[in-house]
């Protein structure tokens, strides 16, 4: 033990304490010892400290901090380095501001194209997603500062995000939902971790000996700390058994006495407490070593640079997505019309936990009069929040006329994309949809710049001649777009994620979300490529698609060993970058495969003409798979393909390679599980599901005849037994629709809504007991006077409990 001296001193309840934080934001700092508090703060695309009254879903305001493009847009770039230097200057605001850790990056996989929070993740691919989170985690602490990847693990959707069940194959896990994070915390080396909301298989990720134990430190070596979510710890005393350290935020001395009986009780050793202690001062210590911090702002020198650095993040994200007659770059002085409000209010980040308060706010009309450019009009062409608006429409086609180009500037409204709620479909606004269908059957030449975290369906795709993808661009993300517009910038961006044509073609359709006790992960392996790829289903764009003013040319692919080169030339007339992509084609014979499977990504900047050589090293699990018979990654005897390409769709070069297999064990009874072997994921029945979990399915449904637990949500009063609880449930109903209606949404209600009982005690800093919370569930359950007479028990024993805090103040 590296503080044994320290831990030798402190008390049986100050360790406790400095295990269950100190605010909403803070670790629990004891002068005596010379222990110091730390800042955790929000979020991954920039800084939200808050100085005032603080809360985790970004209601109140935060100090200035710069916003760069959110992680679904820096995933478009394919740019480790560019991620690294983001992650620089994160680290150095944080230093600025005092704080410690930042909690991100978010890197779980984007499962499905509805998750209200994709816009904060970056990929359908574990390999780009995880290699993407290691770059930034290195650029944060590159500068002494702690980088928090979350949420870990299988977290991909937020309806009743705190306490569904994700039912995975072991199989699955590994190689998508924790591939990403091994990446992370190998390659990254993250001092810390963000445990998930959910459970998975059962139990809470937070305390759960397979993903913490096994996996995190046994397999991984992990040597940072584990924090829950904020609210999101169900049991501490197990969590900290398991592996856990700090929850997160303060429980207050209520949740400090729950370590302290356990280990009275014997429940938990105080070794392991002693461990776990002994760990988070280590990091604590490490990480004030620097005490020069400020709190007030980020540095004078710093905005500048870094509005510029967000801008050249937001340039190389950008997607260019369809360019006929090449529409696009636009020339100097043509006549354009702007339409759509987003010009003029931009959409640049998502809403939660992840909201920056930007130093700065550039928008399209702010800078449109830095390009040569003769801009005609600007209507607003429809409202946000998806009012219909018929003059609107109109007077945006009246402007149009006098235009040689039109822009429309359009794509999802903030109540798309929240935490704490999923989309409702995968269309845009139809006002939206209605405005580009009508300009683009009166106007020949329109161009659609869209904004959205995440895939939106494109029925108007063909009518019009040019779309660019900003997906949410950060505060400079409009002089960057005009720089692609007009062509100062060669857009060079390709998609982390598939556009299916349809929501209805996407894999996970029929499970997702998962409405009541679990999420059934029942398609597999086969996640956004994986799946159009192998069951060769057409999509809107495949993974990895992404236009460029100029061309390139593949050639001369060697594959030895490990190790593989080949060149690309640019062939255009523009200088610009291409992302090459690497993907093998596995055997598949006895262990169904993907068709296609991500092992390798480059991304290099050539001049007109220019060629270069590629030299790639495939890492040590290229070719492997997780085989569940023996719990190891293995290769499977066969012809293994390795495709080089522009995108998933469009290979240029292939070479296939004889690999003798580590293994003759293998998993699956194919009879029984045919349709992982075709593809055919999208109605999976129980018996192939079951086989492929390799335990019985979890009973789905809520049994509404049983009294509600701590572990239901809020939102569950609807079969209350107590009238009163069911009132409640339907007031927070008509909040949570009103905010939907108004487009903007209310982050609390949401919260509120899908939040278990038992996340009361634990946002309450101690305010609220278990034991009130149990009080107040037993009037749910239709008992009121038993209720209320133990409540009022409960409250006093708390009052008394509250009082004695004092004393560990300092
Ligand atoms: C979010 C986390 C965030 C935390 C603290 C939670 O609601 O899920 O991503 O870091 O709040 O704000």
């Amino acid at each position: 033990m590296k503080n044994k001296q320290i831990i030798k001193r402190m008390t049986l309840i100050e360790k406790a304490l400095l295990l269950s934080g100190k605010d909403t934001f803070h670790t629990t700092d004891f002068k005596k010892y010379g222990i110091p508090s730390l800042c955790l703060s929000d979020g991954p695309h920039g800084l939200r400290k808050q100085l005032g009254a603080s809360d985790h879903l970004g209601l109140n305001e935060s100090i200035k901090a710069t916003c760069f493009p959110t992680a679904a847009t820096i995933a478009n770039s394919w740019d480790d380095a560019l991620a690294e230097r983001v992650g620089e200057c994160l680290g150095e605001e944080a230093k600025s501001l005092g704080v410690h850790v930042i909690l991100g990056p978010g890197l779980n996989i984007k499962r499905n194209p509805l998750c209200g929070r994709n816009f904060e993740y970056f990929s359908e691919d574990p390999y780009l997603s995880g290699k993407l989170a290691a770059a930034f985690i290195r650029g944060i602490q590159s500068k002494g500062v702690a980088a928090c990847p979350k949420h870990y693990a299988v977290n991909s959707q937020e309806l009743r995000r705190m306490s569904n069940d994700s039912v995975i194959d072991e199989r699955t896990l590994r190689e998508i939902y924790l591939y990403n994070f091994e990446l992370a915390i190998k390659e990254g080396k993250a001092k810390f971790l963000m445990t998930s909301y959910n459970r998975v298989n059962g139990d809470y990720t937070n305390e759960h000996e397979h993903l913490l134990t096994n996996i995190l430190y046994d397999e991984w070596q992990y040597e940072g700390v584990v924090v829950t979510d904020w609210g999101g710890s169900n049991s501490h005393v197990e969590g900290v058994r398991l592996g856990s350290h700090l929850e997160m935020p303060s429980t207050g001395l209520p949740g400090a006495l729950e370590l302290v009986e356990a280990v009275n009780n014997g429940v938990l050793s105080e070794e392991i407490l002693d461990q776990r202690v002994d760990e988070l001062l280590t990091i604590i210590f490490e990480l004030s070593e620097d005490n020069s911090q400020r709190e007030a702002s980020i540095l004078p020198n710093q905005v500048d640079r870094h509005h510029e650095l967000a801008k050249e993040a937001a340039r190389e994200s950008i997607v260019l997505l369809k360019n006929d007659h090449q529409i696009l770059p636009l020339k100097p002085k043509v006549k354009i019309a702007v339409v759509g409000d987003f010009a003029k209010t931009p959409r640049y980040q998502g809403a939660g936990s992840s909201a920056v308060n930007p130093t700065q706010l550039d928008s399209i009309l702010s800078v449109m009069n830095h390009y040569d450019l003769e801009m005609t009009s600007f209507s607003k062409g429809y409202e946000r929040g998806g009012k219909v608006n018929p003059s609107l429409v109109e007077e945006a086609l009246k402007n149009v006329e006098a235009a040689d180009v039109v822009l429309i500037f359009a794509g999802l409204d903030e109540i798309s994309e929240t935490e704490g709620a999923e989309r409702g479909h995968m269309k845009m606004p139809r006002c939206q949809e209605a405005l580009i269908n009508e300009i683009s059957a009166k106007h020949a030449r329109v161009v659609v710049v869209l904004s959205s975290g995440s895939p939106v369906e494109m029925p108007w795709k063909d009518h019009v001649q040019g779309i660019v993808h900003g997906y949410l661009l950060g505060q400079a993300g409009a002089g960057a777009m005009m720089d692609a517009l007009v062509g100062n910038h060669c857009p060079s961006g390709k998609l982390n994620e598939s556009y299916p044509v349809n929501y209805g073609d996407t894999p996970s359709v029929n499970y997702y979300p998962g409405l009541e006790k679990t999420s059934e992960y029942r398609e597999g392996i086969y996640v956004g490529y994986r799946y159009y790829e192998t069951a060769n289903i057409p999509v809107n764009f495949p993974f990895g698609y992404g236009l460029s003013y100029t061309t390139f040319e593949y050639s001369d692919l060697e594959v030895k060993d490990n190790n593989l080169t080949f060149k690309i030339k640019n062939t255009g007339n523009y200088d610009g970058a291409e992302i090459a992509q690497v993907y093998l084609s596995a055997p598949g014979k006895e262990v169904f495969r993907a068709k296609k499977e991500l092992i390798a990504y480059e991304k290099v900047w050539l001049s007109k003409g220019e060629e270069k050589q590629i030299t790639l090293t495939l890492s040590e699990k290229a070719f492997k798979y997780f085989n569940t018979k023996t719990n190891d990654w293995e290769i499977e005897s066969g012809s293994h393909t390795i495709l080089v390409g522009a995108s998933v769709a469009d290979i240029r070069l292939r070479v296939s390679k004889e690999l003798l297999g580590t293994t003759s064990i293998t998993p699956y009874d194919k009879e029984k599980m045919q349709c992982y072997f075709s593809a055919d994921i999208k109605e999976v029945q129980d018996q192939a599901y079951q086989e492929l979990l390799g335990f019985e399915i979890p009973n789905s449904k809520w049994d509404s005849s049983k009294p509600l637990e701590l572990n239901d949500t809020i939102s569950q009063m609807y079969y209350a037994k107590s009238w009163l609880a069911r009132f409640v449930y339907k007031i927070l109903t008509y909040l949570k629709n009103r905010s939907e209606k108004k487009g903007k949404p209310d982050l609390n209600i949401l919260y509120i809504y899908n939040m278990p009982f038992r996340a009361i005690a634990k946002m309450m800093g101690g305010a609220v007991s278990m034991e009130m919370v149990e009080s107040v569930l037993i009037m749910v359950n239709g008992h009121f006077f038993r209720g209320i007479s133990r409540l009022n028990k409960a409250f006093w024993a708390n009052r008394k409990v509250l009082k004695r805090e004092k004393e560990y103040a300092e």
